[in-house]
């Protein structure tokens, strides 16, 4: 029994049948150790300490093979899963697909970092505007005819809510809380903005402006074109003019449209600027006083300029983009082409 016991125990190559099966058999409740240790009151008193001890023997011996096999598996088991989940931290990693910024956001981003050099601060308005900031403070009283330059989405029947039409209002209300006993005032404003349009190629019922606005003590007309000359040099190259063309806005006088040379022929003329050799880029022009007198102001001591700019247009014109709607359709194929 002893034999054949150890040989079992050696030979038992998993824990379960070490454990379940051989140390059950062997040392069980109902094993021949047990049953014959049971069994030693039924010998004849002379026999029954030399049977005790013989089984207590091999009992001890069973005990200390099985305690020995129990380690030797647990080890190896624990070796070959070591194996099996070695981690080879040199491998490379699989890429982590990320996201990355819309070319709306890319086009924000660069044009801000370019007035951030120049001291401006940024500011955020909300999309949800009143008629008061978006029309009225910015020259614009009910009845005027340029606010049918802007259809208008109103929010509120009595039409005081409205969804902005332009970033303009923000110049308004920079203009009403900026301390000029401290300074120029000299910010810029990027947003949505909406307008009752019907989509096509180049018209989006919602878009995106940059609003810029300074105002101190003695700023002008030449401060203005500087700036935007700066704007395009850096955004699309040194080799593209700008020039000023009369305009109206009401909030501006006098007000400008802003020309860059067409980037297709180099100011030759061409179908894309319907060989004028000019592309429309941007309104500007100076701070009317009436804007300045709505905000508390007096004219006579403060004016500036005033610019807002098509963040869209700015972006198709940079990127080849020929489709305003491709801005806002989130269609991955023509997104990602500007990761
Ligand atoms: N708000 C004007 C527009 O939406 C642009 C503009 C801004 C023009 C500031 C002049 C000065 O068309």
């Amino acid at each position: 029994l002893r034999d054949k016991g150890l040989s079992e125990i050696k030979q038992a190559t998993d824990l379960k049948t070490l454990n379940q099966k051989i140390r059950v058999q062997l040392l069980g409740k109902k094993g021949p150790i047990v049953k014959t240790l049971r069994g030693i009151g039924k010998l004849p008193v002379s026999q029954r300490p030399i049977v005790g001890k013989y089984a207590n023997q091999v009992k001890g011996q069973l005990f200390r093979s099985l305690k020995k096999r129990n380690l030797e598996l647990a080890k190896a088991k624990l070796n070959d899963e070591l194996k099996a989940e070695k981690i080879d931290v040199t491998l490379p990693g699989k890429p982590v697909k990320a996201g990355h910024p819309h070319l709306i956001q890319v086009v924000m981003d660069h044009i801000c970092d370019l007035f951030i050099g120049m001291g401006y601060e940024v500011l955020n308005g909300n999309e949800v505007e009143t008629d008061e900031y978006n029309f009225e403070r910015m020259n614009l009283p009910k009845h005027h005819p340029a606010r049918d330059m802007q259809a208008t989405f109103y929010i509120t029947p009595d039409k005081n809510l409205l969804l902005r039409t332009q970033t303009s209002g923000m110049q308004a209300r920079t203009l009403e809380k900026h301390d000029f006993s401290k300074g120029p005032l000299k910010m810029i404003s990027p947003g949505v903005v909406f307008r009752r349009d019907n989509d096509d190629a180049t018209h989006s019922h919602q878009f995106h402006q940059m609003e810029g606005l300074v105002v101190g003590k003695h700023v002008t007309m030449a401060d203005l074109k500087g700036t935007l000359e700066f704007l395009i040099h850096k955004m699309f190259g040194n080799e593209f003019d700008i020039r000023l063309r009369p305009s109206y806005f009401p909030f501006t006088d006098p007000s400008v449209e802003v020309d860059m040379t067409c980037f297709n022929c180099g100011g030759k003329g061409c179908s894309v600027c319907k060989g004028t050799g000019w592309i429309e880029m941007l309104g500007a022009g100076v701070v009317h006083p009436n804007v300045l007198k709505n905000a508390g102001l007096d004219p006579h001591k403060l004016n500036g300029f005033a610019f807002g700019l098509g963040i869209d247009r700015f972006a198709m014109l940079k990127y080849g983009v020929d489709d305003i709607r491709d801005f806002y359709l989130n269609d991955m194929r023509f997104l990602s082409q500007f990761d």
